[in-house]
């Protein structure tokens, strides 16, 4: 038995800030999380507990710093690594000129290899923990992935691209290989150790509705595994969509007819979207991922989240690398909070570290593991440092409370800001 102290200012959530204010927080100044064999053991007020800590609990004291639950991303591709800041296009531009050629190579499996493992400890750098992983159309890409997540012992979630219409003939695949590959990859990895499979319909435009009705019997065989696409992001993404399938009431629906939406679904973006898909996202438990980075430097548009709020839908924070410019889930918040401002809703640092974190768990519909502080849950978490630059260190010397705090680390943090990352009670970083 392995047991383990970390004393220092701790903060977790409960719930949900936007419902219940600051009962959905709790803050201990001086905290001691308790940890056996890679769990959550207990969580309570230091000066209480720490003279009754057993002679062999290994003993950490994190000073000028939080520690928070591990961030979650829940939206990334792990093949664009290599074409994050690529310059001067929109999204459908962007696909053809810098997207498609960099997934291509990701036939090679000694090349997905490499990826895998630097897109993993980037993550750890930026303090993500768990996060939902676009691979590509080829199934040696998801093996791969969670190769190296296995390795690190990550609670990740991946899946094989399935695109058999509108791309380069080099990474398309069929309705009936698709299905296969994904079956096998389902049975090779999904609930193994950590690791979840997502049956990953790109986007509309590039399935057809035979190969979207081969995601729907794989959901329908499996009933735990994600479905994980994107959704109205861009325009004249939206008006090609309405093109291809002239029978749908709305984008949303073309995925809603096959029925892949539910507690599980999680879909990017969300920008454009009518009332009623709002309202058939909310009665079918659906997720959106926000990814305001992604959407300001692709020029896609302004995501409105009271629209989410007022409907009660589920929303996690997604970085979209590489059509997002940064791994940190701190400058995803900043962007989030910039987007909002925006739309006239100010995004408090509350409610965006709950959206990283616990949040980030209920949209992935897996915070009966991770997420937050309760016993029993993977103890994923990280240190985030006060003085991570001097411009951190001097500005938290004006802050009165650990909101304020907070907010200075989410507007101007990044991995910088991550002193240490800690996987089941290891330290990663
Ligand atoms: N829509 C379809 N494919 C993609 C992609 O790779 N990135 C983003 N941001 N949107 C997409
Ligand atoms: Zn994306």
């Amino acid at each position: 038995m392995a047991l383990s102290a970390h004393r220092g200012e701790i903060l977790h959530f409960l719930s949900d800030p936007a419902t219940d204010g600051e009962q959905a927080v709790e803050h201990l100044e001086d905290g001691i999380l308790l940890i056996e064999d890679g769990y959550i053991k207990g969580l309570a007020e230091a000066e209480k507990i720490v003279e009754q800590l057993p002679a062999e609990v290994e003993l950490f004291h994190h000073k000028e710093s939080i520690l928070v639950p591990g961030f979650l991303d829940t939206h990334i591709h792990y093949p664009q690594c290599e074409i994050i800041a690529a310059y001067g296009t929109q999204l459908l531009d962007w696909l053809e000129t810098h997207t498609f050629p960099a997934e291509h190579r990701f036939s090679e499996s000694a090349y997905a290899e490499s990826v895998a493992d630097f897109f993993l400890d980037e993550l750890i750098l930026n303090g993500t923990t768990t996060a939902l992983v676009f691979g590509t159309v080829h199934p040696q890409s998801v093996d791969a992935f969670f190769q190296a997540a296995e390795a690190r012992n990550l609670r990740m979630i991946c899946g094989k691209v399935m695109m058999d219409r509108n791309a380069p003939d080099f990474l398309q695949d069929t309705p009936a290989s698709s299905y296969d590959d994904s079956q096998s990859l389902i049975e090779r990895w999904h609930n193994k150790g950590r690791l979840g499979y997502a049956v990953t319909p790109r986007f509309a435009p590039t399935s057809s509705p035979q190969q979207l009705e081969m995601a729907a019997k794989l959901l329908g065989e499996h009933s735990d595994v994600h479905l994980h696409t994107h959704l109205s992001e861009n325009t004249r993404e939206c008006e090609w969509v309405a093109e291809l399938y002239p029978e749908s009431k709305n984008y949303l629906d073309v995925y809603d007819k096959f029925g892949l939406l539910g507690r599980r679904s999680v879909f990017a973006h969300g920008i454009h979207l009518s009332e009623g898909e709002w309202c058939r996202l909310k009665q079918t438990d659906s997720t959106i991922a926000h990814c305001p980075t992604s959407n300001l430097f692709i020029g896609s548009g302004l995501f409105t989240y009271q629209n989410a709020l007022d409907h009660g839908v589920k929303v996690g924070l997604g970085t979209d690398v590489g059509g997002g410019d940064s791994f940190s889930i701190l400058r995803t918040i900043n962007e989030a909070y910039k987007v909002q401002q925006l739309n006239g809703y100010n995004l408090s640092a509350f409610q965006s570290l709950y959206l990283a974190t616990l949040g980030g768990a209920k949209a992935l519909d897996l915070e009966s593991c991770i997420g937050n502080f309760c016993v029993g849950k993977e103890a994923d978490f990280i240190v985030l440092d006060y003085q991570a630059t001097p411009l951190i260190e001097f500005r938290m010397k004006h802050c009165k409370d650990v909101k304020e705090k907070l907010f200075v680390l989410e507007m101007l943090g990044d991995d910088r800001a991550v002193r240490e990352t800690w996987i089941m009670g290891q330290r990663l970083k």
